[in-house]
């Protein structure tokens, strides 16, 4: 089912050359942040390139429901009018995250030390999804939880009213419960410590910065020692964000398995907590380019050129890489279809716990349409039939999980025969102009129901 109710069916025919310049959304995790951090500021923080995908908007009413001022100006242009540290107001009502882990986590992390009570929810993907991963670290703040069985949403948060600082170990791979102790400790006295032994995307420590936090980043031999400074002045800012490297995958995947393909991905950021796909795909032999490097705001910035690339071959994905580039293993497995020879994914268990088990999902799907997979709790390996190898011909199901969805839209623009999918509706939550941007490129994308 679509997080809109009416599922979207949808086939993806295979496809001609995928050719032109493909202009993909602002960044999901930096416009969620964003809105946050707007929210705790009084002033006006001015937002370019928000991303305008179900799951934005559903943090955007969140904040306001917390009583900032949320307001659109343009197209991807919003002014926040937020309400200080330690300034949110109680909701009046439950706080409908939609499809959001990363919404609704930060956002209990940013009240959890504010004396007021939420109750949150989300569609039925977000409602299977572990919250012990924040409940547990915010009770050490003071806040309490109190949800369904397993830790599930729905779930009321207790803001802690005397909120003490913690040291805290993340115990997985996770930029989300990093980011949720960060913002819980912004409205604690003294110095917050979050300590994470693999790096995470670091969004959250540069934005908080950026708005004029003291928070200092230490490699040690635990780990990243990450020490904020709690109940800063914050000063409003003005944020351009840039477009989404995890929707750059999309098209950039598709031109290396589609024959004939050159597609240009403009404004990518390359932060190197986020790369990890673009580095294995260059190590499989793909024709992907970084064309006019440069450095905006800080992060290093690129267009991407991705060319039909029929000589890539399998390889052991360094397990080591998983977190800067979680987000994009469906889509990995999508161009290991049609590499040669077997492509290695471990050390991946968090995708069992994404919007879907996403390991499950592609796998299952992959072999509908006759690609082989073998997977264990914390990995999976697919062996590549070579260009133009995939049969395809088969229906995957999307499991309300965008990135699934999108992965095998373009598993059916580079098979043999169509491939279809249940539902196209949870595209929206990340990628909403997905199909006019593959469709405006060559690609031929068909809704299927009534
Ligand atoms: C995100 C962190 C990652 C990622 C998600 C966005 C973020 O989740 O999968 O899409 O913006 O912090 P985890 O923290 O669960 O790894």
């Amino acid at each position: 089912m679509s997080s809109h109710g009416t599922p979207i069916p949808m086939v993806s025919h295979p496809s001609g050359p995928l050719v032109g310049d493909a202009h993909v959304p602002g960044d999901k995790s930096i416009s969620h942040r964003a809105l946050i951090l707007g929210a705790l500021t009084v002033g006006e923080t001015s937002i370019t390139g928000l991303l305008e995908g179900d799951d934005v908007l559903a943090t955007a009413a969140a904040m306001r429901a917390f009583g900032a001022e949320v307001t659109q100006t343009g197209p991807g242009a919003w002014s926040v009018h937020g309400v200080g540290v330690g300034g949110f107001g109680e909701p009046e009502d439950v706080i409908d995250c939609g499809n959001a882990g990363t919404g609704v986590r930060l956002i209990m992390g940013a009240m959890a030390t504010t004396p007021i009570t939420a109750t949150f929810t989300g569609d039925a993907s977000l409602r299977g999804r572990p919250m012990g991963r924040i409940t547990d670290p915010i009770a050490l703040f003071g806040a309490q939880a109190h949800g369904r069985s397993g830790g599930r949403l729905p779930m009321t948060i207790v803001g802690a009213a005397a909120p003490v600082p913690v040291r805290y170990i993340v115990p997985m791979p996770s930029a989300q419960v990093k980011s949720a102790v960060l913002l819980a400790g912004l409205n604690a006295p003294g110095q917050t410590v979050v300590i994470e032994r693999e790096a995470t995307r670091d969004h959250t420590e540069r934005m908080l910065a950026g708005f004029g936090a003291e928070i200092t980043t230490e490699e040690t031999d635990e780990g990243r020692v990450i020490t904020l400074t709690g109940q800063p002045e914050f000063a409003p800012q003005s944020i351009d964000v840039p477009r989404d490297p995890s929707s750059a995958a999309f098209p950039v995947a598709a031109a290396l398995i589609v024959e004939g393909s050159d597609v240009l991905v403009p404004n990518i950021g390359l932060n190197p907590t986020r790369s990890g796909l673009f580095t294995t795909l260059r190590e499989m032999g793909a024709d992907l380019s970084y064309e006019n490097e440069r450095v905006v705001a800080g992060e290093p910035v690129a267009d991407l050129r991705a060319r039909y690339s029929p000589d890539m071959r399998g390889i052991a994905v360094p397990p080591e890489r998983a977190a800067s580039m979680i987000d994009e293993y469906p889509i990995l497995s999508v161009v290991a279809s049609f590499a040669t020879g077997r492509t290695e994914m471990r050390g991946v268990k968090e995708l069992r716990v994404k919007e879907s088990d996403r390991i499950d999902a592609m796998a299952r799907g992959l072999e509908a349409n006759g690609v082989t997979v073998e997977e264990g709790e914390d990995w999976w390996i697919v062996t590549g039939l070579g260009p133009k190898g995939v049969p395809g011909g088969g229906t995957a199901a999307a499991r309300l999980d965008h990135r699934i969805a999108m992965s095998f839209l373009c598993l059916g623009m580079g098979a043999q025969a169509a491939v279809g999918i249940d539902d196209g509706g949870p595209i929206a939550t990340s990628f909403p102009i997905f199909e006019p941007l593959m469709t405006g490129l060559g690609a031929t994308l068909e809704r299927t129901g009534d």
